[in-house]
């Protein structure tokens, strides 16, 4: 009989190989390939081990569908039912990412304590089940429908699953389980790939909700194969500096709701504390008064948030300058600097440029380009920019600012929080009393009027 020999994979998009590659043929990914034993198919077993009878996946017409699976279930922490659209989806599969330490597992815990009555099951394969206990009265949960697992062998957990039937199964983590009859080990993208398609199976097939709780690798993406996101419903992220007590969960893929949502919450001694108003969170106890220094507002969701654009602006040391920015793309900071120099003569060729976001958040709202514009030149001239006031505009390659969406909703929050000058492009949303409107257009003109703030 011929011996079966391993193949590779990449673990990007699972492209398979009969030798290593140094780049996916097919993705254009460098150094993804993997060595893979090849596995026989076993439909009977899974079959077997789903606890599903031949014949349930028979063709149905779409009026005999039934939809009893799409029920959402509150998960009764508001800010993941927020980022969920309203709660859990029945059948679905989530996806929980974040650092190592940031609250996955806490946050699931506490699913537990918010809503007693439901039947969870936790697979543990990170902590004992002594160590879940102590955090669970650490976050004040101490009865409820919590049932512990530490079996990570796959099949043992759909035993687990098939007898107890819980209307949430957690899976801490997808790294940490695997099948034993695949020769690799818990964590390879093999394994991984292979309990995620199971689980997907449990979801669709027997309305099992589930939420796979992942590990981020060194690039901010979560560990494993790219297909493991696209298999799930929904993506979540918790982002956040360990250094600090903030923490943002954001839903980055929602096949049954809005992306880009976040929850915010804050890391205490009693567990993560949801923090419904946030909008002032990330701004300086007083007001902003140093040169570099400019307030903005960006839209995460459907909430604005007021955050502290920081830039400091110095002399060069090397020949090639320095471009470093923090919680903002580098790459975008690069263009709006290409922008200054040519549309406002503003050379910093001689400069270093630093840019920081303040309070450890991550922004992608183009809504701050024009407060990154200001700081940057306040900072360079030594001007500081009035604390009363808030920049927002998104800047164009022609040194134009452009409307942002939502305006109307950011007006209303910079004037809630006291600020009494906007700096923005014309919109037509009503501008509440008090708050002074200074139309810009080009970015030019806009730094005019940061001297004369
Ligand atoms: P954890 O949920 O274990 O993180 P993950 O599962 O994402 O790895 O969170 C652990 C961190 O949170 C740890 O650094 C301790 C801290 N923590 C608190 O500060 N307060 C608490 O009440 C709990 C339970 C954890
Ligand atoms: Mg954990």
């Amino acid at each position: 009989m011929a011996k079966k020999r391993n193949v590779y994979e990449c673990n990007e998009c699972g492209h398979q190989s009969a030798k290593w590659l140094g780049m996916c043929p097919s993705c254009e990914s460098w150094h993804t390939f993997e060595e893979v034993s090849p596995v026989p198919d076993e439909p009977a077993r899974e079959h077997a081990v789903l606890g599903a009878g031949i014949g349930e996946d028979a063709p149905v017409p779409l009026s005999e569908v039934s939809v009893s699976s799409g029920e959402r279930m509150a998960s009764g922490i508001g800010e993941l039912d927020r980022v969920l659209g309203g709660g859990f989806v029945g059948g679905s599969l989530n996806l929980l990412g974040g650092d190592p330490g940031i609250g996955k597992s806490t946050l699931m815990l506490q699913v537990a304590g918010a809503r007693p009555e439901l039947n969870i099951l936790y697979v543990a394969g990170e902590e004992s089940a002594g160590q879940i206990k102590q955090r669970a009265g650490r976050v004040g949960i101490h009865a409820g429908g919590l049932k512990i697992t530490t079996a990570t062998e796959l099949d043992r957990v759909l035993t687990h699953v098939r007898n107890e039937s819980p209307d949430l199964l957690v899976i801490d983590s997808i790294q940490t389980v695997y099948r034993s009859r695949l020769g690799s080990l818990p964590g390879s993208v093999q394994q991984i790939r292979e309990c995620a398609a199971l689980l997907q199976k449990l979801a669709k097939q027997q309305g099992v909700t589930t939420v796979m709780i992942g590990h981020m690798n060194k690039d901010g993406e979560i560990a494993g194969p790219k297909i493991l996101e696209h298999m799930v419903d929904s993506v979540l992220r918790f982002e956040g500096d360990q250094t600090r007590v903030y923490r943002l969960l954001r839903g980055v893929k929602n096949r049954f709701g809005a992306t880009g949502e976040v929850g915010v919450f804050e890391m205490a001694g009693q567990g993560l504390k949801e923090i419904a108003n946030p909008s002032a969170l990330f701004l300086p106890d007083e007001g902003v008064q140093e040169s570099g220094s400019v307030v903005t507002c960006v839209m995460e969701g459907s909430r604005a948030l007021l955050v502290e654009v920081q830039a400091l602006v110095t002399t060069a040391t090397y020949p090639v300058p320095q471009r470093t920015a923090s919680g903002f793309d580098q790459k975008r900071l690069a263009l709006l600097l290409a922008v200054l120099e040519k549309r406002a003569g503003v050379d910093l060729s001689g400069h270093d440029v630093y840019l920081n976001i303040a309070g450890g958040i991550r922004i992608q709202d183009p809504a701050a380009d024009l407060a990154v514009v200001a700081a940057v030149v306040s900072s360079f001239r030594d001007i500081p920019v009035s604390g009363e006031s808030v920049w927002l505009g998104e800047v164009g390659l022609g040194g134009e600012v452009r409307r942002v969406p939502q305006t109307e909703a950011r007006m209303k929050e910079v004037s809630k929080l006291g600020f009494q000058v906007l700096f923005a492009p014309k919109s037509e949303g009503e501008v509440p009393d008090g708050l002074e409107y200074r139309q810009v257009s080009r970015i030019s003109a806009a730094l005019s009027g940061l001297q004369a703030t």
